[in-house]
């Protein structure tokens, strides 16, 4: 493998370039598994676009992008890439604002290069294994460790008040408020900045958390899954990115409802 550093100005400067084209294409609003679930031109090109940059540098490596996801393929690598190209599908419809573009690099299952880039106001997250977590050239420090009753959280609020409606109403009542971006990869930026102290999603693709392993271990935060365990690429999973104290109290408030043990 090349040098990181060298690859990380390769990733940043395609970014830059691919993200152009979110004013460019005309599109048409489809439909996923359900109503809510949105899919555009643009999702599906953006994810293109980053492929085709990847693979004219590394052919031999392995892409897993929201779009082109097959359940049934093995992706096992030791050289992979998860793409969501748009995340924040529906704000990017009904605002064309908070959306970004979510990428992780894995060497040998090991998080190496992640990112999550708001196009919009130009933000690029980016982290290199063992050199922090940068905004654009801005070191991130390592948020305060503060718990429910302390901080601002967020959830991925419809499904977690259909499915966990104990959880939410707890979640509502106990934290200091609740807040919700409205993107997995926004509002977990939120956490990694300390704006939030946590961001939890009742079920998401490995595009929608791939960039959290390597954010995560820089910063001492937590990202698990609500069985105590870190998710797995290898399918949708529920999760958890907090503050050690917050996620102390997820877990006495999982325990209270007997939920998910
Ligand atoms: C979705 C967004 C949303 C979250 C969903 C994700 P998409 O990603 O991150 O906030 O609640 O679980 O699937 O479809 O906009 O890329
Ligand atoms: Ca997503
Ligand atoms: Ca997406």
């Amino acid at each position: 493998m090349e040098n990181l550093k060298e690859l990380d100005r390769f990733i940043k400067s395609s970014f830059r370039k691919v993200s152009k084209i979110i004013d460019k294409i005309e599109y048409k609003v489809e439909n996923k598994t359900n109503e809510r679930d949105l899919v555009t031109e643009v999702d599906r090109e953006m994810e293109r676009l980053i492929t085709e940059a990847i693979k004219s540098r590394f052919p031999d490596h392995t892409i897993l992008g929201e779009e082109t996801y097959n359940p049934e393929k093995d992706y096992s690598s030791d050289n992979l890439w998860v793409i969501d190209p748009i995340d924040g599908t529906t704000n990017f419809v009904k605002q064309f604002y908070d959306f970004s573009t979510l990428l992780a690099y894995f060497e040998n299952g090991e998080p190496m290069l992640s990112y999550i880039y708001d196009i919009k106001k130009d933000e690029l997250y980016s982290a290199m294994k063992g050199e922090g977590v940068y905004k654009n050239d801005e070191k991130i420090e390592t948020p305060e460790n503060l718990g429910l009753n302390e901080t601002l959280i967020s959830v991925d609020i419809r499904r977690t008040y259909q499915y966990m409606p104990e959880l939410f109403g707890k979640l509502v009542m106990e934290g200091f408020g609740m807040r919700s971006v409205g993107g997995s990869g926004l509002d977990g930026i939120r956490v990694i900045e300390g704006r939030f102290g946590a961001y939890m999603n009742f079920s998401g693709g490995p595009w929608d958390f791939a960039p959290y392993y390597l954010f995560c271990d820089e910063l001492g935060l937590v990202f698990k899954n609500l069985d105590g365990e870190t998710p797995s690429l290898s399918g949708y999973s529920n999760y958890i990115i907090a503050t050690s104290k917050v996620y102390e109290d997820f877990k006495k408030i999982l325990d209270e409802l007997g939920e998910l043990k």
